[in-house]
């Protein structure tokens, strides 16, 4: 048996999607009750921030996959590492009674030298203690996501298509590797049945660097769109994310913590995942062309 949860989510509702085709039993824990014609496919209400739910929600579990961020959901913008952290901890604890045997995550890629932002640092801190939870892991860490509905590509979207002038703060030359969503779900449910990636965790992304500048040029050049770009000093985060998360579908509070990530890079350690799953992820020009159809 399966937990999933964030199944309502980005990422989570497309690993159900994809899990949806194997013969695999999958629980689903959601906030809100939910229902599925597949008899593979459970939904259990519950809250990752309820102990008793998380319990009943991880029993006779075998694995669990933890797509969970709070970022979008509070008041207080400041309390989602806190609540991460409880839910996490949580989530542990059941495992841990319930002897599940595994922990399926995905987080955000972050360089251990830089300083964090508030999100990659509670990022971090939720990898950090499903490594020391003496649970079985798979972890991957991914940075700006292409795909439809994904936070940071929406918000790559609303900058390039809605300004023909693109103001490009200090964030400009932060380097990033970008990775198409089909491979991202591709890792995350073929990496059930690969023993060898148990307590790994692995940088994805496709070959390519690029800074943020070249990202949204390269975006530009692929959608046809002349953009002018002005370098201006500072991070002006503030009044940049009041005016995308104004424009774009994605929650305002997650946009105001994404931009404040920007400053940092995301660059992949290198890792053996083409010997084991037998791909490459496609080229950023590649994924574009699949959303654009
Ligand atoms: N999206 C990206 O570009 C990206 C990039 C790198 C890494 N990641 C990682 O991927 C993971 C999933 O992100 P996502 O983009 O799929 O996020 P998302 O779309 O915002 O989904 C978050 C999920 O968490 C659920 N949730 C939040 N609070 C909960 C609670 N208290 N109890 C139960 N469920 C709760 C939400 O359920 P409700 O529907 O009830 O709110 C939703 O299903 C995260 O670890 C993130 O760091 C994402």
């Amino acid at each position: 048996m399966i937990l999933l949860t964030g199944a309502t989510g980005f990422i989570g509702g497309l690993v159900l999607e994809a899990l949806s085709t194997k013969n695999v039993q999958i629980r689903c824990l959601v906030r809100k009750p939910a229902r599925s014609d597949n008899p593979n496919i459970s939904y259990m209400t519950g809250d990752v921030l309820d102990p008793d739910s998380v319990l009943k929600a991880t029993a006779g579990v075998d694995t669990v996959y933890y797509f969970i961020h709070m970022m979008g959901k509070q008041k207080e913008r400041e309390k989602f590492d806190i609540l991460d952290r409880t839910a996490i901890t949580n989530m542990v604890r059941a495992c841990k009674k319930n002897g599940v045997k595994r922990i399926i995550h995905l987080t955000g890629m972050s360089d251990p030298h830089e300083k964090l932002s508030h999100h990659l640092a509670s990022r971090k801190e939720v990898e950090e203690i499903i490594r020391s939870s003496g649970i079985d892991y798979t972890i991957f860490r991914a940075s700006v996501i292409i795909g439809r509905g994904g936070g940071a590509f929406e918000i790559l979207d609303v900058a390039v298509r809605k300004f023909p002038v693109i103001p490009v703060f200090n964030w400009g030359n932060t380097r990033v590797q970008p990775i198409y969503i089909g491979d991202v779900i591709r890792y995350l449910v073929e990496c059930l049945d690969k023993k060898e990636t148990l307590n790994k965790c692995y940088d994805i992304g496709c070959y390519e660097i690029f800074t943020y500048k070249e990202l949204m040029q390269e975006y530009a050049h692929q959608l046809g769109l002349k953009r002018i770009f002005i370098h201006i000093p500072g991070s002006w985060h503030w009044i940049s994310s009041l005016v995308i998360g104004k424009m774009s579908t994605v929650n305002s509070n997650v946009v105001y913590w994404l931009i404040e990530s920007l400053r940092n890079n995301m660059v992949c350690e290198p890792n053996d995942l083409k010997k084991i799953f037998g791909f490459e992820p496609l080229a950023f020009k590649e994924s574009i062309m699949i959303l654009s159809h």
